[in-house]
């Protein structure tokens, strides 16, 4: 079940912006083994770690690795016993994104400025302590069983946070510098719900929109709004299953998660032909768009001004897409565990604050010849 609180329905305007965000702090991912996922995004993605908490620290619920690339902060953890919540939530959703951590300044006033605009609390105002000095947070509910939790770690110099210990590994970067957006998946029809919800509760406003004339092929559609917040250094688009002909990569999502949760995690280069070949040495696969789309892409992007090398573009399988301010280039992971659920985006924008509107088609038809290997379309 979705968390449904009744919200303020008025139309946006573009008041809000009551939520000084300053970063995403981290991205948490609820998994089966800790200790695995460490190891792939540490060797596969070049995120070293940096802090640990588990037996060897004295936390006996749940072992947890925290890792990082550039500004990019992800944990993984894992429960040990299974009657824990985590354990109940790895049983019905596989690995997923549990938590994303917003850096504000004043969590008590974040807390409170959201609760009273209508979001559910998942905890209150709290502080904790050890050696390393104080660091507090709060946490409210977003889509699905997804929390954001506001964080202040101003007066705390530790590796994460009380409880977690100081790693000294040293990993390959493979060029991931920052968090460029996270996707999230909603049920048919609560698209707009969710837009609302970042809007009046968080004070986002919409960046964009695509509906199904934009984002349709044979058989898959759907509909997604671009959420932004005041400085714009948070974007959060949500996507909602529109009419196809068959099933949509949503609803295969929607079936296996089981709930709505984040799609991708769209992690920022600035060398994205480097990083992608640097990613694909190490083993990690990326879906492959049909051989025409390069055919027409030199004529397609010819007055563009593309400075990367069009055949490293094609042999790597990267997307390119422009608009008035510039260009991006992207490309897009298979999904990261057994289910068909999580995925990464690779990308590197020169100008553009677009989302790549001008590859949906072709990587949507990449996507449904995957769905319809896994017998899902
Ligand atoms: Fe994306």
């Amino acid at each position: 079940m979705t968390n449904a609180p009744a919200l303020d329905q008025r139309p946006m305007t573009e008041e809000a912006d009551h939520l000084k965000i300053n970063s995403i702090d981290h991205i948490e991912i609820w998994v089966g083994n800790a200790k695995q996922a460490m190891y792939w995004w540490w060797k596969g993605f070049g995120f070293t770690p940096v802090a640990y908490s588990g037996l060897e620290t004295g936390n006996r619920r749940y072992a947890s690795y925290v890792l990082e690339s550039g500004k990019i902060r992800l944990v993984v953890s894992a429960p040990y016993k299974p009657t824990d919540e985590m354990a109940v939530h790895h049983l019905l959703h596989g690995d997923g994104v549990k938590v994303m951590a917003l850096g504000v300044d004043d969590v008590g006033e974040s807390f409170q400025a959201t609760v009273s605009r209508g979001a559910t609390a998942a905890w209150q105002p709290r502080e904790q302590s050890d050696e390393y000095g104080t660091i507090r947070t709060a946490a409210i509910k977003t889509y699905g069983e997804t929390l954001h939790v506001f964080v202040d770690r101003s007066d705390y110099k530790g590796p994460f946070m009380p409880g977690y210990q100081k790693l000294d590994y040293s990993a390959d970067s493979a060029g991931l510098v920052a968090v460029d957006h996270i996707v999230g998946n909603v049920e048919l029809g609560k698209m707009n719900y969710w837009v609302n919800f970042y809007h009046h509760v968080m004070g986002f406003r919409q960046l964009l929109s695509f509906d199904d004339k934009d984002i349709s092929t044979e058989y898959s559609a759907l509909m997604s709004k671009v959420m932004a917040n005041g400085n714009g250094r948070v974007k959060f688009p949500i996507n909602e299953p529109a009419d196809g002909k068959k099933k949509s990569q949503i609803e295969e999502y929607l079936d296996y998660y089981m709930t709505p949760g984040v799609q991708h995690l769209a992690l920022s280069t600035g060398d994205i032909i480097g990083t992608v070949r640097e990613l694909k040495a190490r083993g990690i696969e990326f879906l492959r768009v049909p051989q025409a789309y390069y055919d027409i892409l030199p004529e397609r992007i010819a007055h563009v001004g593309v400075k990367e090398d069009l055949k490293a573009i094609e042999e790597l399988g990267i997307l390119v897409d422009y608009d008035d301010e510039g260009y991006l280039l992207q490309i897009f992971s298979r999904p990261l565990q057994d289910r068909p659920t999580m995925f990464i985006e690779v990308i590197e924008r020169h100008g553009s604050r677009g989302f790549g509107k001008g590859n949906f088609k072709a990587l949507f038809e990449a996507l449904e010849n995957e769905q319809a290997k896994r017998g899902n379309l």
